[in-house]
């Protein structure tokens, strides 16, 4: 009984190729006018001493098809699944989203290369507060209260004390706190009220600082020629001019050639083939006693640079800004 229509139902779920025909064959068999359904129904017909049997094989062959529907519906929902649809597709052959690598800061790989530069040489690295009282930042460098710098309109004052206008107090912390020989540099953060194309109210400074017995201009000649032809190319020369700093006498600035025309005079260095890289002198004897130091012993120079200056003579940059801005168009370039 019912054999053929169990083969016929079988087979029909077997060759469905997809879940929609699958669904189609479901609905041919156990649907509402499904053959199955129909032949449940005129069990009814049947005389009665017959019912029991053939109920019982319409529903054994029932769940046997619907056992093979379920089976049937996994192994094309699996396949199915294997193909993608369109919106988790993947065009494999697009560029990758890539992650991009940060760098360091300009600023900060100058100042890494000066410190390198000085370190080679002996010179250690100190550092001292950013906010300083006017003792330290002015009156122990021999600057007397009557010096623009310590006006208020060109410093950042908090009550007695004061942002730093320079790296300069870190000379007079350290021959404090140590006894000659020294050799230091101090790197730091440094404020005044400044904002224009060429200053920031607040940048970055290394002092130098050398104290031994018989130090003369020549060592701070040579040891500043050294660094600048590291950092700048070794073709560079460097000249002294006569300045005024109150901590040093004598005073110079110090220039370095122009890398542009290689100091016959251009447009990069104003026509004169010089560029001004920093300050320097001979350590004045009142700041040795400032210390307790002994001006007939001791003599040294000390230095101090811009590190975003010397950056932008290294890199041609015409805007100090730019360091500030967090533009990546131009940090890219570092
Ligand atoms: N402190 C000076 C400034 O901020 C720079 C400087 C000049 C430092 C000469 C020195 C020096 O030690 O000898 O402008």
């Amino acid at each position: 009984m019912f054999e053929n229509l169990k083969k016929d139902a079988l087979k029909q779920i077997e060759t469905a190729n997809d879940l929609q025909q699958l669904e189609k064959v479901r609905v041919a068999l156990l649907g509402k006018k499904g053959v199955i359904t129909e032949q449940v129904k005129s069990i009814g017909k049947l005389p009665p001493q017959e019912r029991p049997e053939a109920g019982k094989i319409l529903n054994q062959l029932k769940n046997e098809v619907e056992e093979a529907i379920e089976k049937k519906k996994e192994e094309l929902q699996k396949k199915e699944s294997g193909k993608l649809s369109p919106k988790l597709w993947v065009d494999v052959t697009l560029p990758g989203a890539r992650r991009r690598v940060g760098h360091r800061h300009p600023i900060s790989k100058t100042l890494e290369e000066i410190e390198t530069i000085f370190v080679s040489m002996g010179f250690k690295i100190v550092e001292g507060p950013e906010i300083e009282d006017s003792w330290h930042n002015f009156d122990a460098l021999n600057t007397p209260e009557w010096h623009p710098a310590r006006d208020e309109h060109d410093s950042f004052y908090i009550n007695d004390l004061l942002l730093r206008t320079h790296t300069s107090p870190v000379q007079i912390r350290t021959m404090l706190s140590e006894q000659p020989p020294i050799a230091i540099i101090s790197p730091g953060r440094v404020y005044r009220r400044d904002y224009d194309a060429t200053h920031l109210p607040m940048f970055t400074q290394v002092e130098g600082l050398y104290v031994n017995e018989d130090v003369s201009v020549a060592h701070l000649k040579y040891v500043l020629e050294r660094f600048a032809q590291q950092i700048f190319g070794k073709e560079r020369q460097i000249r002294l001019r006569p300045s005024f700093f109150p901590f040093t006498e004598p005073s110079f600035e110090v220039d370095v050639s122009c890398g542009v025309c290689g100091g016959k005079g251009c447009q990069a260095c104003g026509y004169t083939g010089w560029l001004e890289i920093l300050g320097a002198g001979m350590v004045h004897p009142n700041v040795f006693k400032n210390v307790g130091y002994d001006p007939q012993k001791w003599t040294g120079f000390a230095f101090g640079m811009g590190v975003e200056r010397i950056t932008m003579l290294k890199y041609n940059i015409k805007d100090i800004r730019d360091f500030v801005r967090n533009d990546k168009r131009f940090l890219e370039n570092f």
